[in-house]
């Protein structure tokens, strides 16, 4: 696989970055995940857009142009012959001399790294057909979750722990509330209507989460953004989860508990094919 670090494509076993890295020591970092539909890049400028935000938040120095990251993701995608799959950015405050709380001055350049993914057949996953089971855990990340931060150790315990349990992944509960899945946003379906949580630092603004906003807007379907609690998911009608990588993913189990029938709803369903027609 050729990766593309700072200015370079090479072999995936060549390319290097420094201990000293602010990335590695500090978490010091932040990313965009975007996938590759049949050669496409779904929502480039959604995720720039983003990555822009995320450096803003935490004064960090841009790394490159839009123009070059789009010619980036570009050669990537196809000096590894991706149809489906994903483009994985990482962007670090760079690597000084010395170990320091205090970030670098501008003499120290950011870290640019970008590696691809092939997922083949990523828009049809069995998972989507059975949907997924989801246990509820508290959340406790910090409290900047709107900043794609790689902090993700909190994310990857949920992770295991959903596994420990026999589910596929993790909704996260504060002060009763869900506010999002481990790398995902988080929706319910009651009646007629679709409920997801507002936007603010309590959660990451998902690409993808705005797209099938607007398709279900287009659609004539009634959407709240306010928070809801796990008591109101468990009594939903359906649910599902959205990202770059899962798209639209139905959920039938929370903490055991089937919703509905146990099966993948209407809903979930008819916003998964919008989605994927669209992005094609
Ligand atoms: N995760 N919330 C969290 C905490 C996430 O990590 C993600 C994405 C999302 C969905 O955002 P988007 O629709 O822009 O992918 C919501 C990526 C896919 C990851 O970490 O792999």
């Amino acid at each position: 696989r050729i990766v593309y670090v700072n200015g370079d494509y090479l072999p995936e076993s060549e390319a290097k970055v420094s201990v000293f890295d602010r990335g590695f020591l500090m978490a010091d970092a932040v990313y965009e995940v975007t996938s590759v539909l049949g050669g496409k890049l779904v929502d480039f400028d959604g995720h720039t857009t983003r990555l822009r935000r995320s450096l803003s938040e935490l004064d960090m120095p841009s790394p490159a142009t839009d123009e070059d990251l789009l010619a980036i993701h570009r050669e990537l995608v196809a000096r590894n012959g991706i149809e489906d799959g994903m483009v994985y950015l990482q962007v670090t405050r760079g690597a000084p001399s010395e170990r320091d709380f205090a970030y670098p001055d501008a003499s120290v350049p950011p870290t640019l790294v970008l590696f691809t993914q092939a997922k083949p057949g990523l828009a049809d996953s069995p998972l989507a057909r059975t949907g997924m089971a989801v246990i509820s855990i508290p959340d406790q990340r910090w409290a900047r979750r709107d900043i794609k931060t790689v902090q993700l150790l909190y994310p990857s315990m949920g992770k295991m722990m959903a596994k420990a349990q026999g589910a596929d992944d993790a909704w996260m509960i504060e002060d009763g509330v869900v506010t999002e899945g481990t790398s995902n946003n988080a929706y319910i379906v009651k009646g007629d209507t679709i409920v997801t949580r507002d936007l603010g630092p309590h959660i990451l603004a998902g690409i993808t989460r705005a797209a099938v906003l607007r398709f279900a807007a287009e659609s004539q379907m009634k959407v709240e953004e306010r928070p809801f609690t796990l008591d109101e998911a468990l009594a939903a009608d359906e649910a599902f989860i959205t990202s770059a990588t899962t798209f639209v993913m139905p959920v039938v189990r929370i903490d055991g508990r089937d919703l509905g029938a146990g099966r993948p709803g209407p809903v979930a369903i008819r916003l998964r094919e919008i989605y994927i027609e669209e992005s094609r």
